[in-house]
């Protein structure tokens, strides 16, 4: 049986912590949808089409990984999508009750499906897209962290906002 997982986060932007959950976890269903959040509390520096392009571009090795925007609430696009699994990355302690939460109130929504969670590799765990963004910001060296590519582009951005 084919099993279709939802990675769902904001990616403002992707970073390598995100390519090594996906880079796991690709093997282990028929499909992975990595679902960039349109609607968000966040404040984000790329709009939500910026942020799929970047992602569709450093993640075009994986076949079976498709990246999608979505709006609205997440288990609806996942149950549209055929999507049984929720795919989140775990850095931290501190990372798991936030998370807990967010599991918990999903499989109230759809409990047809089920939240996976990975460890991410010790050598990302510390790395978020907004301390990303705010290194960028202040001129600091962002090139261990993210992608190739996405440093450049961030970079940009943040000129052109300033
Ligand atoms: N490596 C590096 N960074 C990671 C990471 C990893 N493996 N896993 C998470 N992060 C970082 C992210 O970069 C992000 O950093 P930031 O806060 O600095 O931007 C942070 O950890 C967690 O954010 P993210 O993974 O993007 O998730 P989120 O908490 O912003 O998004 C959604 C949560 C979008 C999945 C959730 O809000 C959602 O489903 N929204 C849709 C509406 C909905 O359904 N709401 C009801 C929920 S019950």
């Amino acid at each position: 049986m084919s099993i279709t997982a939802i990675y769902p986060g904001t990616f403002d932007p992707i970073t390598l912590g995100h390519v090594d959950i996906v880079s796991r976890a690709a093997p282990m269903f028929g499909e992975l949808i990595l679902a960039v959040a349109g609607s968000t509390s966040k404040n984000t520096v790329f709009s939500a089409d910026e942020r799929v392009e970047l992602a569709t571009n450093v993640l075009s090795r994986f076949p079976n990984v498709r990246i999608m925007k979505f709006e609205g609430l997440m288990v609806d696009f996942a149950k549209k999508n055929g999507a049984s699994i929720i795919l989140r990355g775990l850095r931290a302690v501190s990372d798991f009750e936030y998370e807990f939460q967010l599991a918990g109130m999903n499989r109230k929504l759809m409990p047809e499906a089920d939240t996976v969670f990975l460890p991410t590799s010790e050598k990302f765990t510390y790395i978020s897209s907004s301390l990303v963004r705010e290194i960028a910001k202040y001129g600091g060296d962002i090139g261990e962290f993210v992608p190739p590519g996405v440093k450049e582009v961030l970079i940009k951005k943040l000129a052109a906002q300033s």
